[in-house]
């Protein structure tokens, strides 16, 4: 059994998408083990309590660094002897020396179809904002391992959705979370915990 943990800084929806995708069976030999929250009071640390998953919070502004911010979180994760770190909705970004401990054991949701809007300053809503304003008529999801550069480690999986006439950058969020996000996390999620990923070339390939 893979142990997971989840680092969230908000709502958790998509954390509540693998609480719900583990007790379904959908998620293969893993178990969400950890929440970490970087944001104190974050709902998503509710719904770690009331699945009965330890959780934490960790505040950069406590850590007085960025290194001390990531050597909290770092001895957590060996703490609960973890094997998987998937970032969902996780608003910070973590550095080179965090990134490099972890080579293709950390993966993502981004809302948006990579390599569209994303990178440093798309997250949350604003990726949304960013699509309608840009009048894309495609939008989606993309689950990739975590590197270096923001977004822009390996493409696990992605899913399309369709931007509609009258969509706001809310309506927008919603469908791309309930038609693809809440979908692809939990399945890359336990595609990873089953070994079937292997990346070669920077091409993520999904095993049998
Ligand atoms: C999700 O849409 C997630 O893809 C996005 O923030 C939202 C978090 O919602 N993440 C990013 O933009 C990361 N760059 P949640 O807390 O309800 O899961």
């Amino acid at each position: 059994m893979k142990r997971i943990a989840v680092l969230v800084s908000g709502g958790g929806t998509n954390l509540q998408a693998l609480i719900d995708a583990e007790k379904s069976g959908i998620i293969v030999n893993g178990k969400i083990s950890l929440v970490i929250s970087n944001v104190k009071g974050a709902y998503a640390l509710e719904r770690a309590r009331m699945n009965g998953i330890a959780s934490a919070v960790v505040l950069k502004k406590d850590c007085g660094s960025q290194e001390a911010f990531e050597q909290n979180i770092t001895a957590l994760l060996r703490e609960h002897e973890i094997d998987l770190i998937v970032l969902a909705g996780f608003m910070s970004i973590l550095s080179e020396e965090f990134t490099k401990a972890f080579p293709h054991r950390i993966i993502n949701v981004h809302p948006s179809l990579i390599p569209s809007f994303c990178g440093k300053g798309f997250y949350g809503l604003h990726v949304h904002e960013k699509a309608l304003e840009y009048g894309v008529k495609v939008t989606g999801a993309t689950v990739h391992f975590v590197n270096e550069i923001p977004d822009g480690g390996e493409i696990i999986l992605q899913k399309a959705v369709e931007v509609k006439e009258g969509d706001t950058p809310e309506i927008l969020q919603k469908r791309v979370m309930t038609e693809a996000e809440w979908n692809i996390l939990p399945e890359a999620v336990s595609l990873f915990c089953q070994d079937r990923l292997t990346v070669e070339n920077n091409i993520v390939h999904i095993g049998e």
